[in-house]
């Protein structure tokens, strides 16, 4: 069966997201070449920030057979000489007759390469791919925004409860979950959470069991420094930023790896915005995730910094209405579903919140 330009655009994506953790901040990217006669002759993916870009790695592969083939690229190829040559001009060399792109490159200092490779006579073909545009999704929102990648994670019963009643365990998703979650630690450059969590569970917050392809900047929004000083996240073992009002009483702490930032105030709680765009400046951040717990949401919500939830939904129902449930709260963002996986007894959910992403 001859495989059609979606088809080569889901392998390149399926390539591209190899790349997840180890290339941002630059994007993920695929690249699948394929001759006149529907063969693959070269596949390759964006490894790491610094080495060579997914068109190169599908041309090495290719080599000759490349000449008179299609590339389907998941992202417009760069037409500068960054880290590494322009890509545009690497296609037009190995004799590339034609160029499927599946999103293009709003990222002003690497676009154009499509223009400069139609200008040359190749045949260039923008096809705006909604699989294309998800997994670019963090780098197209950090070029246009400055801000990270807000991915917003919880576990929750059937019935919306993200607690469970006191002398319970306080476990809601099984042993794969967690491993799904420690997997996604590692692959993203801060974790969020609020003081209340850090007093209530004391998390370390750091990934275990799991392969690290970056270390998580552990943070913690603690407008009057409460934060117990015995707590995991302040052990040093791997670096925390805590977040604070303008009046905290400094606490503290030596030689342990915390840095503080003040926040300003908006509507009465910390304006997180100025914390995202630091994480941006500071930390070079495209992905962070916030784990929590349901205050802390809402003020990420109301402060409209969500772009993705990812909820792990256990088959276990609560049904104590003094326990924090997020079911009237996910109702108000009217997200839309983008993907949902099996993980052992859970649903695992990924949702789009916001509709310009
Ligand atoms: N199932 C899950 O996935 C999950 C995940 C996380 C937590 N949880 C559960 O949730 C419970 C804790 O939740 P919680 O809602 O009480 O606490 P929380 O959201 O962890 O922390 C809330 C506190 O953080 C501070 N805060 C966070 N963002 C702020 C902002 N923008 N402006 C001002 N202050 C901000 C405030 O501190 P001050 O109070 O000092 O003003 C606020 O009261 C725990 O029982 C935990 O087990 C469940």
């Amino acid at each position: 069966m001859r495989l059609n330009t979606q088809d080569y655009l889901s392998l390149a994506c399926e390539l591209a997201v190899r790349g997840h953790g180890l290339v941002e901040p630059n994007p993920m990217v695929g690249c699948v070449i394929v001759d006149l006669a529907g063969n693959i002759v070269g596949t390759g993916f964006h490894k790491k920030v610094g080495e060579a870009h997914a068109e190169i790695n599908a041309l090495h592969e290719a080599g000759s057979l490349a000449r008179g083939a299609t590339a389907y690229v998941t992202l417009e190829p760069c037409n500068h000489v960054g880290r590494t040559g322009p890509c545009a001009q690497a296609l037009l060399d190995a004799g590339i007759a034609k160029v499927v792109v599946g999103h293009r490159d709003p990222n002003p200092e690497a676009a154009g390469g499509g223009t400069f490779l139609a200008k040359h006579g190749v045949e260039v073909v923008f096809e705006e791919n909604d699989q294309c545009r998800n997994i670019l999704a963090p780098f197209l929102h950090r070029v246009q925004t400055s801000l990270p990648w807000v991915v917003c994670k919880w576990a929750q019963t059937s019935d919306g409860y993200i607690e469970t009643p006191e002398g319970e365990s306080p476990w809601i998703s099984g042993k794969e979950s967690l491993q799904l979650v420690h997997e996604k630690r590692g692959c993203v450059d801060a974790i969020i959470l609020g003081v209340g969590t850090v007093v209530a569970d004391n998390p370390s917050l750091t990934v275990r069991n799991a392969i690290s392809h970056r270390t998580p900047l552990r943070v913690v929004v603690d407008p009057t420094l409460r934060i117990p000083l015995d707590a995991t996240v302040l052990d040093g073992e791997v670096p925390t930023l805590i977040a604070h009002g303008k009046d905290a009483k400094p606490l503290e702490l030596e030689n342990r790896a915390i840095s503080f930032l003040e926040l300003p105030e908006i509507n009465g709680a910390l304006d997180l915005h100025p914390l995202m765009k630091h994480l941006v400046e500071e930390y070079d951040a495209t992905n962070v995730i916030v784990e929590g717990g349901k205050t802390t949401f809402e003020h990420v919500f109301n402060q409209n910094l969500a772009d993705e939830l990812w909820i792990f939904t256990s088959p276990r129902t609560i049904g104590d209405a003094n326990l924090a449930n997020m079911s009237s709260i996910f109702d108000s963002l009217n997200p839309s579903e983008l993907e949902k996986v099996i993980s052992g007894v859970d649903s695992v959910y990924r949702w789009s919140v916001k509709s310009n992403n």
